[in-house]
């Protein structure tokens, strides 16, 4: 995203979206997104089975596993994971499903193990899923082979520090996945930084509507007025489309991001207790948050990034987990400025979330029509029709759908501009 190409490329989109006096020329209208891809348990479904099943998830910080036997339970529905750093070093992904009848080989979030024994019936496994003792195995039909009933593995990769699980075998490798994603992010130096703080919410409200909350900047005058509000241009955000569903917001700012902090309230000098996190021209300046698809937001600021994760408890309801990261800090306790810094979030996060019940129930009821999207919004849609892609379109029945409408402003790798903007500029 930094090179020189790009910074003029991006600042050029800005100044377009800043002047435009409608949607760009030839941008098509975007269809209303239909009320049941929030309440149809059919569609449910299918994301359950097409895409949560399909795609790399985030599970942990490498640090939360700091020695041979570490491990940490994950919290994604329905996937019952664990983590386990062996005594080659490696963290592998684990089902937490003993083989002999299903207990549970872990069942606190984290700890350290020198081995799994199933508390059930006493099965042993090594710390990297082999099988390795069995109370009364004479009692077991021959032949009985220990070497085939190790734990069953899930697929577990790195992207820096963070640890991303998918659960189909047959996934492309997470970092090709990431594709774009992976080569902008070197500028952040990710592997320096470390989680500050972890924090869930839960809602009765679909999960989609969460991730919509975070995808658009159309908003922030009407419930950020007084913390994110003052600080963005949000008319003059450019918002880049990535391949695999993964999106890109550049956003003016009216304030330097020295002043930012001040007037976030993070200020009087404490956020420059905390070490300022890397970063090219772009992030510096302006304001930019990623879309991790399909279910990680990940704004950065000077001292610290969050990822927000979107994950479906059932058809209504979703837990929303916040991760702040930051620079490390050495040793010792976390810089002062964080005190401010979290604070200020919990108010911006009461601030985002603060409808998505009401839409939940709106969504439910046969007042609500459709849901209507303007080209700033677009990223929404793209999100939505992404989701559809890993369903397969011809899978969704024709009254979800969100109908393809944006492969053609794609950006792709060594092409930047497939700005709509740009086209009616001319
Ligand atoms: S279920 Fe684990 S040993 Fe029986
Ligand atoms: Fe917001």
């Amino acid at each position: 995203m930094d090179d020189a190409l790009s910074v003029a490329n991006l600042k050029a989109r800005m100044a377009r979206e800043q002047e435009r006096q409608g949607p760009p020329e030839d941008f098509p209208a975007l269809p209303a997104l239909p009320p049941g891809r929030y309440t149809s348990q059919a569609f449910f479904d299918l994301e359950k089975e097409h895409l949560w099943g399909k795609v790399w998830l985030y599970a942990a910080h490498q640090s939360q596993l700091p020695e041979v036997g570490s491990y940490v339970l994950l919290d994604i529905p329905d996937a019952p994971i664990f983590l386990m750093r062996g005594r080659d070093g490696t963290v592998r992904a684990f089902y937490n499903v003993c083989s002999h009848r299903g207990a549970p080989l872990v069942r606190e979030a984290t700890g350290t193990q020198a081995s799994l024994r199933c508390t059930y019936h006493q099965w042993t496994y090594d710390t990297d899923g082999s099988l390795i003792a069995v109370m009364d195995e004479r009692d077991f039909p021959e032949p009985f082979d220990k070497s085939c009933l190790g734990l069953q593995a899930v697929r577990c990769e790195m992207w820096g520090p963070w640890i991303f699980v998918n659960e189909d075998r047959d996934a492309e490798p997470l970092l090709d996945w990431l594709g774009m994603m992976a080569s902008e992010f070197e500028q952040f130096e990710i592997d320096q930084l470390r989680p500050a703080q972890i924090k869930s919410y839960e809602l009765e409200c679909n999960w989609k509507l969460t991730m919509d909350a975070f995808l658009e900047v159309y908003h922030i005058k009407g419930i950020h007025p007084k913390t994110v509000g003052p600080s963005l241009d949000h008319r003059g955000a450019v918002m880049g489309l990535l391949p695999n569903g993964h999106t890109r917001m550049t956003c003016p700012t009216r304030i330097t991001s020295a002043d930012r902090a001040e007037r976030r309230g993070y200020g009087d000098g404490q956020s420059r207790t905390m070490p300022a996190i890397a970063m090219g021209e772009i992030a510096r300046d302006y304001h930019v948050s990623h879309n991790i698809f399909p279910n990680i937001i990940t704004p950065v600021g000077e001292t610290a990034r969050q990822f927000l994760m979107f994950w479906p408890l059932s058809l209504t309801r979703t837990r929303v987990d916040v991760v702040h990261f930051g620079r490390d800090w050495g040793e010792g306790e976390r810089p002062a400025g964080w005190d401010g810094l979290l604070a200020f979030w919990d108010v911006v996060m009461d601030e985002d979330l603060q409808f998505l019940e009401w839409q939940q129930r709106a969504v439910l009821s046969p007042g609500f029509k459709g849901y209507r999207l303007s080209y700033m919004e677009r990223r929404i849609y793209y999100a939505h029709e992404s989701i559809d892609r890993m369903i397969g379109v011809s899978n969704v029945p024709p009254e979800l759908r969100a109908e393809p409408m944006l492969d053609a402003y794609l950006e792709l790798p060594d092409h930047h501009c497939a700005d709509p903007a740009q086209a009616s500029a001319g």
